[in-house]
């Protein structure tokens, strides 16, 4: 696939991608959190307080920014109080959703221990539709107040003085859904009930609001009348096309265009947040606080699927959605980090290996906190038979750290190499580095058996007067490192 080319705009900035634009989800679902991360002080495998070793030591080393919890559909069931004191003194309950029983071991203090093993910021899901203002405002209260309450005493009882000082918190999840179909008028009436006594003197905690498709949001904003009650705005965004790992030619383009649907929503509801912030540069942004690829044997209770290259590069080319769209997504979380669904990592007892798409994170860590730039791309477009629609076989984004640019790229064709012409206008650009995230077939996964079967590798870039000559193999991604002069 020769001709395709990429020209960068270093001296047009879009914004600052914000690294929670690489954030994390974990919920009491299947294996997430039980077996996935919590094993308890007791357990064989090596832990630190009943959190699992080697799990945090391999999350740290992608720097994850940022994790939401409880949930998911399980955050609207919760009842905080349950997860925190004496371990034998918490109560055992019914998971509505997930069919399974929570024994509460892993609770508010043990989060934020998960937090600070892996470096991540935390972000709390609050119980809306099931859950009152005044629980949601005590458990805000535990969290981080530092005043001398009943509350912070019990804090300090639970083995920490100091606040917390959680800074997200979203306002129920899926509110139109599992968090208490809702219609969006309603949803909104609660959302207004429920900041007032989360922040009634202001403070820096941002309020996550709850949304869906452009319909639902915009009757939610028109109900609250302004945006200036929110500070990002939560949408979901699952796709899938065939079974996890035995999928035709057919459905791999298509989980593709499917994934790249975000990108039409990204722009719609980002045109109406401003319309309703009014005049000024737009302080409210995006939260995609869940999405990935949810295949069809992803069954419930424990949503299990395996997890291929295809998902893995279905993520690197919304990564580029993001970037590119960094003025307004401040914030993305992939379902779910461990065990379920479109996962980083997974786990058999004591066995742990990383997934493609925990290499393509790795990959993409470069970009988090540059200067994402404006890109003009040229590149074959793939008609699909069946849908008729069309996609862009090769994806790309750039952000920009002083003079070094940062580039990466995704060439989606299945059996032709991308030969990709990198340049920047009048300035001289050359690779400093490059790597690369390919397997021997779209559908290779890792496993405990074979763990380093889709790896990063170093790959070949050449320059010459200032631009940057890159071949792309099918079905994979590079990113370039390079120096601007
Ligand atoms: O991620 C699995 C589930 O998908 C979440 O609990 C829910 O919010 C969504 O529908």
């Amino acid at each position: 696939m020769a001709n395709t080319s990429l020209n960068i705009l270093p001296d047009e900035p879009i914004g600052t991608i914000n690294p929670n634009i690489y954030g994390h989800f974990i919920e009491h679902l299947g294996r997430c959190v039980d077996e996935g991360i919590w094993v308890g002080p007791d357990s064989q495998i090596p832990n630190e307080a009943g959190i699992r070793a080697d799990v945090t030591e391999a999350l740290a080393a992608i720097d994850f920014p940022l994790v939401r919890w409880p949930g998911g559909c399980f955050a609207d069931a919760y009842d905080w109080r349950d997860g925190i004191g004496p371990a034998e003194q918490r109560p055992r309950r019914r998971n509505i959703w997930w069919g399974k029983e929570e024994d509460n071991q892993f609770g508010t203090d043990e989060f934020m221990w998960f937090c600070r093993m892996t470096g991540a910021e935390a972000y709390i899901c609050g119980n809306v539709g099931s859950g009152s203002p005044r629980e949601m405002m005590e458990w805000v209260e535990y969290c981080n107040y530092d005043g001398d309450t009943e509350l912070t005493r019990q804090r300090a009882e639970n083995g920490h003085p100091e606040p917390y000082n959680v800074i997200y918190w979203g306002v129920g999840n899926e509110n139109y859904g599992c968090g208490g179909r809702m219609e969006p008028e309603q949803y909104a009436c609660l959302y207004r009930l429920f900041e007032c006594y989360l922040r009634p003197r202001g403070s820096d905690m941002k309020l996550i609001a709850c949304g869906l498709d452009h319909d639902w949001n915009h009757r939610l904003l028109n109900t609250l009348g302004s945006a200036d009650k929110l500070d990002l705005l939560s949408i979901h965004h699952y796709y899938s096309a065939g079974h996890s790992t035995d999928f035709t030619e057919q459905e791999y383009y298509e989980l593709m265009v499917k994934a790249l649907k975000l990108e039409d929503r990204v722009v719609r509801d980002t045109h109406l947040i401003r319309y309703f912030e009014g005049d000024g540069p737009g302080r409210v942004g995006l939260a995609i606080d869940e999405w990935g690829a949810w295949h069809p044997d992803a069954t419930e209770p424990g949503l299990y699927q395996e997890s291929t290259l295809r998902d893995a590069l279905s993520a690197t080319i919304l990564f580029d959605v993001f970037n590119r769209h960094a003025d307004s997504v401040h914030m993305t979380n992939i379902a779910q980090t461990m065990n379920v669904l479109h996962c980083l990592i997974q786990t058999a007892e004591e066995k742990m290996w990383t997934t493609p798409t925990y290499h393509a994170y790795d990959l993409y860590r470069p970009h988090m906190g540059g200067a994402a730039v404006r890109t003009a791309l040229e590149c074959e477009m793939l008609q699909l038979e069946q849908s008729g629609e069309s996609l862009p076989l090769v994806s790309a984004s750039a952000s920009r750290k002083d003079n070094e640019i940062f580039i990466t790229l995704t060439n989606l064709h299945l059996s032709d190499t991308a030969e990709v012409s990198i340049s920047v206008g009048e300035s001289e650009l050359a690779a400093v580095a490059a790597r690369k995230l390919a397997a021997d077939a779209p559908n290779a996964t890792n496993s405990a058996q074979e763990p380093g079967r889709v790896d990063l590798s170093a790959h070949d870039v050449a320059s010459d007067d200032g631009t940057i000559s890159c071949d792309l193999p099918p079905a994979s991604c590079v990113a370039i490192t390079a120096k601007l002069s």
